[in-house]
């Protein structure tokens, strides 16, 4: 088992046009956005093992003797399979965990408990660590963030257990892990996924693994190869929604005027597909016509998800307050409120950004600059932090 600190990092992710649509069997185009969770863990030998998720004021520890003497044979040995209700059952057991204890609190112990015991039962003993994570994300936000966690808990898992090796040598900052490491980070982070969510797509864990653009069609993911990384405003209208009620909603017009919504989606496919193919050719030195194509394809897009019944006034606002000053934006997620991207093209006057976001932000808004198409779960030097990874240290 290693004995050095681990901070791992892992992204957020959005959909940039497909919500909707992919729960009808067409193309979403999932990016990850530059907006991470870091997850800083210790090695130690007090026997305990700690978590601490500062955001969400969570704070608990286990004597790792106790967690020893468990019968944990009930998670499965070797091999990633899907936890069971039973087995997540039983893991309450183990976390015992109050009967008043929030879903947040409750989810995201059982599932580091899941990928703790489940990852370090190979090893003579359970580990005693130390672990923090802490993230730019906003929880519930449709944002990921629960991918996130998942992810960088099995990036730091696996490693500290040297199922796979840490790739950061002498001297580097930051740096990622081979493919295949990443395909085994993607699958149990899939597990703590599937333990929070039930029986989610695997893309948010996927995007945040992976980092870039990734296209999603019927159960299939694949990963762009040549996605530049786009510089957004992301803005939270904080108008809550509900997922499952918006996507009922689609279902129904669907089924009421299938002539009319069908070529919607059939359309929104269309344009996930222009859009895959112009980021494809945009690469390292995008054009300004390129530019031009993916504001109208965010155009289209919001005006048919709001032909779908998905949009809301205060995401009509947002675009409105963005259009006037010529920076186009849509919906991203299920809609009914939540966020919003606006596309940045490059050669815009930081004056201007602030401005917007200032004006966004008199709405009522949250509103952050951000980048989509960021690398996927990484892993950074402890000892020479860059300056983000020291602020958020420091702000806990
Ligand atoms: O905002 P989110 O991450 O919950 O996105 C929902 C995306 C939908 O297409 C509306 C639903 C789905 O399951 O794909």
């Amino acid at each position: 088992m290693l004995s050095e600190v681990l901070l791992v990092s892992a992204p957020g992710k959005v959909i940039l046009h497909g919500e909707h649509a992919v729960v009808h069997g067409k193309v979403a185009l999932a990016v990850a956005l530059n907006l991470r969770t870091f997850l800083r863990l210790e090695p130690h030998s007090n026997g305990k093992v700690d978590l601490s998720l500062p955001n969400i004021g969570i704070k608990r520890a286990w004597d790792v003797a106790g967690l020893q003497s468990l019968d944990t044979s009930f998670l499965e040995q070797g091999d990633v399979t899907t936890p069971t209700p039973e087995q997540v059952e039983k893991l309450k057991d183990v976390a015992g965990l109050p009967d008043d204890c929030a879903v947040t609190e409750r989810l995201a112990v059982l599932a580091f408990l899941y990928l703790y015991l489940s990852i370090c039962q190979k090893q003579r003993a359970l580990p005693s660590l130390d672990i923090i994570v802490w993230s730019e994300l906003p929880p519930g936000a449709g944002l990921g963030s629960s991918a996130a966690y998942s992810v960088c808990l099995a990036a730091a898992l696996l490693t500290v257990c040297e199922e796979i090796p840490n790739p950061l040598k002498d001297g580097d900052c930051v740096n990622r892990w081979t493919r295949e490491d990443l395909e085994l980070i993607n699958k149990w982070a899939f597990q703590g996924e599937r333990v929070i969510h039930g029986n989610p797509s695997g893309v948010d864990n996927a995007v945040s693994t992976w980092g870039g653009a990734l296209r999603y069609h019927q159960g299939k993911i694949s990963s762009l190869k040549r996605s530049p990384a786009l510089q957004i405003l992301l803005t939270n209208t904080k108008v809550p929604r509900n997922t499952r009620a918006l996507v009922a909603g689609v279902r129904n017009r669907l089924l009421k005027f299938p002539e009319i919504v069908a070529p919607l989606l059939t359309s929104i496919d269309a344009i996930s597909l222009e859009c895959e193919r112009v980021l494809g050719e945009m690469g390292e030195a995008p054009a300004p016509e390129q530019y031009l194509v993916l504001e109208e394809l965010i155009d289209m897009n919001q005006h048919h998800l709001n032909a779908l019944g998905v949009g809301h006034a205060s995401l009509d606002q947002l675009c409105q307050v963005t259009r006037a000053r010529g920076l186009h934006s849509k919906l991203t997620g299920a809609g009914g409120g939540g966020c919003g991207i606006t596309l940045l093209k490059p050669g815009l006057e930081q004056p201007e950004v602030e401005a917007t976001k200032q004006a966004l932000t008199s709405c009522g808004f949250d509103c952050l600059e951000t980048s989509i198409g960021a690398p996927g779960v990484s892993i950074h030097s402890a000892t020479s932090l860059d300056s983000r990874v020291q602020q958020a240290l420091d702000g806990l």
